[in-house]
């Protein structure tokens, strides 16, 4: 294999290892509700007009997300964390509030995601007695901004309290629980009490309780079917970046291994070049001066005496 020869193969085996790579990497899952975050942001912002502050404003959203309702309200940022806000809608948010980083005016965005819940909440073994609340916060400096990021809201006082209304009991079933999902819509769940639930941040919230796998009849309107074919996309792009990855390493690891033995056979050549030369012309090179005198330089013990014949007097 001459080096042309083997430039081309490296050049082959890296393109072929990133095309097995590319599938891997494109497939990353989107999680559609923080596609819907960010459009109910939009729609919640186009509902103030010379808003006041500290009032809620009713958000007209489009047509293909009928059954979801939000509202926006504008707030001082320093009287949210003096006197929180005692009522808005389900949410009770007391003193102690702080949003990061420091803004004057901040938009409380609330979501009801009403029958879309299980759509864009699925919970796998668990089915949703209330609609998905979702409270999270903006800036407020510019009220035509869309695809805003949402501020780091914290309570450090006393949590924000969810007061739910009209939650479907089941009194016979297991006991409900809260479920909060944070901003990348990982849940975490807690006890219920009087329907209440509280959170430290912001985020999305329900209350929902253990499906029963023998009877299939749904405790609420809303099954939670979809859950299936998001997680089973989930794990296919999933086994896509495993099998990637495996394909990718492995053959990064061939190239590896040619690029060490080509380097390998490159230095045995010259070695065996140089000593070629060596053996030709080498013992009249390693005449070098020393002194005023030419003495072998060379060390070679095997071909001394014949040196010593040659040369020397
Ligand atoms: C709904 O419609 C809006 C505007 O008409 C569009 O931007 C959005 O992507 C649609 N959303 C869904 C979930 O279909
Ligand atoms: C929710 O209800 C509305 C009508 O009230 C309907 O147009 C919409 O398709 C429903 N959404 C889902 C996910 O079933
Ligand atoms: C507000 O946001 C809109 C949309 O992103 C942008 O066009 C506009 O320039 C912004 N205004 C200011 C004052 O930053
Ligand atoms: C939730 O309730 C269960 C049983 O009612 C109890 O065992 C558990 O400790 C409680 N968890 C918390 C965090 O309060």
């Amino acid at each position: 294999m001459g080096l042309p020869g083997s430039l081309a193969m490296l050049v082959a085996l890296l393109a072929l290892s990133l095309l097995l790579w590319l599938p891997g990497l494109m497939a990353q899952p989107a999680n559609p509700a923080l596609g819907l975050d960010a459009l109910l942001q939009d729609y919640a912002y186009r509902a103030f007009v010379r808003p006041r502050t500290g009032v809620p404003y009713e958000a007209v959203v489009p047509a293909n997300l009928t059954g979801i309702k939000v509202s926006a309200m504008r707030l001082r940022t320093g009287s949210l964390r003096r006197k929180g806000v005692p009522m808005y809608n389900e949410f009770m948010i007391p003193p102690g509030v702080v949003a990061a980083p420091y803004v004057e005016r901040l938009v409380f965005v609330y979501q009801n995601l009403g029958n879309w819940s299980s759509t864009y909440y699925p919970l796998q073994g668990y089915t949703h007695l209330t609609p998905v609340l979702g409270l999270l916060a903006y800036d407020a400096s510019n009220l035509s901004a869309t695809n805003l990021p949402e501020l780091d809201v914290r309570a450090y006082g006393d949590p924000i309290r969810i007061k739910f209304l009209n939650v479907a009991l089941n009194p016979d079933g297991p006991a409900p629980k809260c479920v909060s999902f944070d901003l990348h819509g990982l849940p975490s769940f807690s006890n219920a009490s009087d329907n209440v639930c509280s959170t430290v941040v912001q985020g999305h919230f329900s209350i929902v309780v253990e499906s029963i796998a023998p009877s299939p009849a749904p405790v609420s309107p809303i099954p939670p079917t979809p859950a299936a074919p998001r997680a089973k996309k989930k794990n296919k792009s999933k086994v896509w970046i495993v099998v990637g990855s495996v394909l990718g390493g492995s053959l990064l690891l061939v190239l590896l291994l040619f690029l060490i033995l080509w380097v390998h056979k490159l230095k045995q050549r010259k070695k065996m070049q140089q000593m070629e030369r060596a053996a030709e012309v080498g013992e009249a090179l390693k005449m070098t001066p020393v002194g005023e005198t030419k003495a072998p330089a060379a060390t070679v013990t095997r071909t001394q005496p014949t040196l010593e014949n040659e040369y020397v007097p």
